[in-house]
């Protein structure tokens, strides 16, 4: 089965191919049942992919802009339906996970082994002392446990904070204080590159600090190596399960009751604390999972490489597919441990049908050569979905060929944790695909592009502002403990009526939408979010450092990367003598900033310097740093307070 091809302007398109649209659960009907009916295509969708304990009264109520509620009246429970309702419609012996762990060791979970582990850790969190509305972190390796944790806690009705394993004890202590987390739920560590790197001293450090509302830490052992242990607040989580029942009844919960805070990074060194409810979002990631990766949960196995401390994890490791109550991988590891073809041999060995993974993985691989996918049995595979990041025409078509061998549809899906599922991404086995373009808003989803002053525009090639022209039931519900920061950042640039995305956008001559990158400052490395303020204020919380600016440069492999420039203190200027890549002192900084926020922070290049450009009211003008980390020639310096500074900072570098 291989698709026609034709030609557009720039390049080839793929229109669906028949045999695969013949069973797509994505039909160009839903476009139109959408755009006939808006609210009641979404209370069909909440019926239809949802089972309700109570059903809901109306589908939104907007009278709070931008404050919403979806499914007004509704209850249920959010573990109830990613486990229980499988094993009640017979399928418990379906596998929900297999567990592929770094060092080779496997696992089977079947949705009957979800229910009663979930039941038990349900059971043990009110054990101890956990009730509805407390907050739980969660700072796990990519485990099973990752997933029944989270799990229990939506069934108990406690929001879950999952905090990525790879940020620092810092960066967890920011989190875990914000939403005043009760109980952190942590492993001894995790396999990373071929060894067990430790995850537990994280947590101590971070809850070494004089306040603390965490009384209790529940701790997975994964690779029992030696680990640092406070008896009066630390429990095994296997003694806390082995004692809890494997039954528990799900309680009924509001369809507006919180279901989880994920912290991403905005525009000020401070992590916004996105929330998310229950009954908008599960509906949501159950319909995109659905429609986008067409998962058919009796015949497909699912693989999403994302990890769980991401929003991609969440909705479609999580919440998306065990809805659906589809089989999927999880893998613990990286893709080069203990070879370069790991990730080939994983889908050879279960047969995965779908892969939906980011760009900077496919580069990755593109440079690591199209021989090694090529010595695999990659025939399963029917359907490829790329997140996290624009992906390049040239990476789309290298996926194409080498993984999808020339037939499996690709949807590249635009969203944010702050939309909680796909908004953007077309819809395989109805869509004709663009390389490189994201496309079109999804059934039930609406977008437009705006200019500057606001003004929507649909004119082919022109740069403007993607924004969001509806509430969505996926959307966020705020930030948390901080409304007026959510009106602030996604709902004032162009006034009440847009949610503004922080994307630039723009149509082509096809009216398909390609997206251009932030347009704030936020930097988009290997698909993973980064504040240039929070990496600045990570490296003036350095002694030697004065004074600092971030910029995002772009980068081939990685999208992005981060580029600091930094003035130094008087009294260290002279160790900048010898300044250059490797030298002590950036590897101090460096360091410095893995060790403030993680190692996904660490700046690629530190160049030292003199003074910054800025305006005359003192703000520093990235653009043009940005220009010196592009190594493009440098642009308008009038409104710089003192224009030579960008040749000193120039001819420092070259010289
Ligand atoms: O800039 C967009 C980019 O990632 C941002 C959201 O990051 P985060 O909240 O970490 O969620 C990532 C996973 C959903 C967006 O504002 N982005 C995400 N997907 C795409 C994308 N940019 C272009 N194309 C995409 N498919």
């Amino acid at each position: 089965m291989s698709s026609a091809q034709s030609l557009s302007s720039t390049h080839p398109t793929f229109p669906p191919d028949p045999e695969f649209a013949a069973t797509a659960n994505g039909t160009a009907q839903l476009y139109d049942a959408a755009a006939a009916d808006y609210e009641g295509f979404w209370a069909d969708q909440a019926r239809s992919r949802i089972t309700w304990d109570t059903d809901f009264e109306s589908t939104l109520d907007w009278s709070e802009a931008p404050f919403a509620q979806w499914f007004v009246g509704g209850q249920l429970n959010a573990a109830y339906n990613c486990v229980d309702r499988h094993v009640a419609a017979g399928h418990g012996d379906r596998v929900a996970i297999h567990f592929e762990g770094e060092p080779g060791d496997t696992r089977t979970i079947t949705y009957a082994d979800l229910l009663s582990e979930v039941s038990r850790a349900a059971n043990a969190l009110e054990a101890l002392g956990i009730r509805k509305g407390d907050t739980v972190a969660i700072y796990l390796p990519m485990i099973p446990e990752a997933a029944i944790a989270m799990l229990a806690c939506a069934r108990i009705g406690a929001p879950h904070s999952v905090v990525f394993g790879g940020f620092s004890a810092e960066a967890l202590n920011t989190r875990i204080n914000d939403a005043a987390c009760k109980l952190v739920i942590t492993a001894d560590g995790g396999y990373r590159r071929g060894a067990p790197s430790a995850l537990k001293p994280a947590v101590d450090a971070a809850l070494d600090h004089a306040e603390t509302t965490v009384d209790k830490v529940l701790v997975v052992q994964r690779t029992r190596q030696e680990t640092p242990w406070f008896p009066e607040r630390d429990l095994w989580w296997h003694d806390a399960l082995a004692a809890a029942s494997d039954t528990h009844a799900a309680p009924a919960h509001d369809s507006e009751h919180p279901l989880f805070i994920l912290y991403t990074s905005g525009t000020t060194g401070k992590p916004k604390g996105i929330f998310h409810t229950t009954g908008g979002y599960l509906t949501q990631a159950a319909y995109t999972n659905a429609v986008v990766h067409d998962v058919h949960p009796e015949s497909d196995v699912y693989w999403c490489t994302a990890d769980i401390g991401w929003v991609t994890g969440h909705s479609y490791i999580v919440y998306g597919p065990l809805a659906n109550g589809a089989t999927q991988v999880m893998y613990e590891g990286t893709p080069d441990s203990p070879h370069q073809g790991r990730w080939w041999e994983i889908i050879q060995k279960y047969g995965v049908s779908i892969l939906y993974t980011a760009p900077t993985a496919v580069r990755t691989f593109m440079k690591w050569g199209s021989e090694i996918p090529a010595g695999f049995d990659l025939s399963s595979l029917r359907l490829l979905g790329s997140v996290g990041e624009p992906i390049n025409p040239e990476a789309w078509l290298w996926y194409r060929k080498y993984i999808g061998g020339d037939r499996c549809p690709i949807v590249d899906t635009w969203w944010q944790t702050e939309t909680g599922a796909i908004m953007i991404s077309p819809l395989p086995g109805v869509t004709t695909l663009e390389p490189g373009s994201a496309q079109r808003p999804i059934p039930g989803i609406s977008a437009e592009i705006l200019d500057d002053e606001g003004v929507p525009f649909t004119e082919p090639e022109k740069v403007g502002y993607l924004v969001l022209t509806k509430p969505w039931p996926a959307m966020l519900r705020g930030i948390w403990g901080d409304p007026q920061r959510y009106r602030d950042t996604y709902w004032s640039r162009f006034g009440e009526k847009y949610y503004f995305a922080g994307d630039g956008a723009k149509y082509d001559a096809d009216g398909n939408i390609w997206l251009l990158g932030r347009v704030d400052d936020v930097m988009n490395v290997s698909g993973h979010r980064l504040s240039t303020a929070e990496i600045e204020s990570a490296l003036v919380s350095h002694p030697k450092v004065a004074e600092a600016a971030v910029v995002g440069a772009s980068d081939e492999m990685t999208g992005q990367a981060v580029v600091a420039f930094v003035i130094l203190r008087e009294e260290h200027v002279e160790e900048a003598d010898e300044v250059g890549e490797g030298t002590d002192l950036v590897k101090e900084l460096r360091d410095h900033v893995a060790k403030e926020i993680g190692p996904i922070a660490k700046p690629r290049t530190i160049m030292i310097v003199a003074e910054l450009p800025k305006t005359r009211s003192g703000k520093i003008m990235r653009r043009l740093l940005k220009d010196v980390a592009e190594g493009r020639e440098v642009g308008d310096v009038t409104t710089l307070a003192d224009s030579s500074v960008m040749s000193s900072i120039k001819l420092g570098l070259d010289g």
